[in-house]
């Protein structure tokens, strides 16, 4: 039978998650050749281990191509507080104040996607993707707005 009343929206947000891992290549292997998906990590003189520099317009790209679906203002996440509307400067505060930089790991932003808090978008990013460190490391270096 029909289960569109009650889960229309799951179903619908499902049917969007796979196209955009369809679309960003496979989240799974992201060490493919020709992959988009980078690690953004550029060395700021930090010795090139965790102390790489990530501004936040990098940051900023991954949760555009990832998140940015449902966390919209008409998406599936509308009501929350993370919108990524594509203009960095108007979503920076509402982000910066989903991070904690004491402890990058205990963030909203990256423990909700990640699956490791639950999330109604489900797991978007492995923890252990590039796409995850880049944010993680844009928060280590203290989630400034660059
Ligand atoms: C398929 C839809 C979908 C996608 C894609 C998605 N989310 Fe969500 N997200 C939700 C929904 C629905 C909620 C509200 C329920 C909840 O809090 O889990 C939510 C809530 C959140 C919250 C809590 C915000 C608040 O108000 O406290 C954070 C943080 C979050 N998501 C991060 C992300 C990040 C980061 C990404 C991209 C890497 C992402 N989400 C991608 C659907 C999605």
């Amino acid at each position: 039978m029909t289960v569109y009343n009650k889960k229309g929206w799951v179903a619908v947000g499902a049917v969007l998650l796979l196209g955009t891992l369809a679309g960003c290549g496979d989240p799974f292997n992201h060490s493919l050749p020709g992959e988009p998906a980078t690690v953004y990590l550029s060395d700021a003189g930090g010795g090139g281990d965790e102390g790489g520099a990530v501004s936040y317009g990098t940051a900023y790209a991954i949760l555009n191509d990832n998140c940015s679906f449902c966390h919209n203002e008409s998406g599936a996440a509308a009501g929350t507080k993370l919108h990524v509307t594509s203009d960095s400067a108007a979503d920076y505060a509402a982000i910066a104040a989903l991070v904690d930089v004491e402890n990058p790991d205990n963030s909203k932003l990256i423990k909700k996607p990640t699956g490791q808090a639950s999330h109604g978008g489900g797991s978007i990013l492995k923890a252990d993707s590039a796409e995850t460190a880049t944010i993680r490391a844009w928060i280590a270096a203290g989630a400034h707005n660059n």
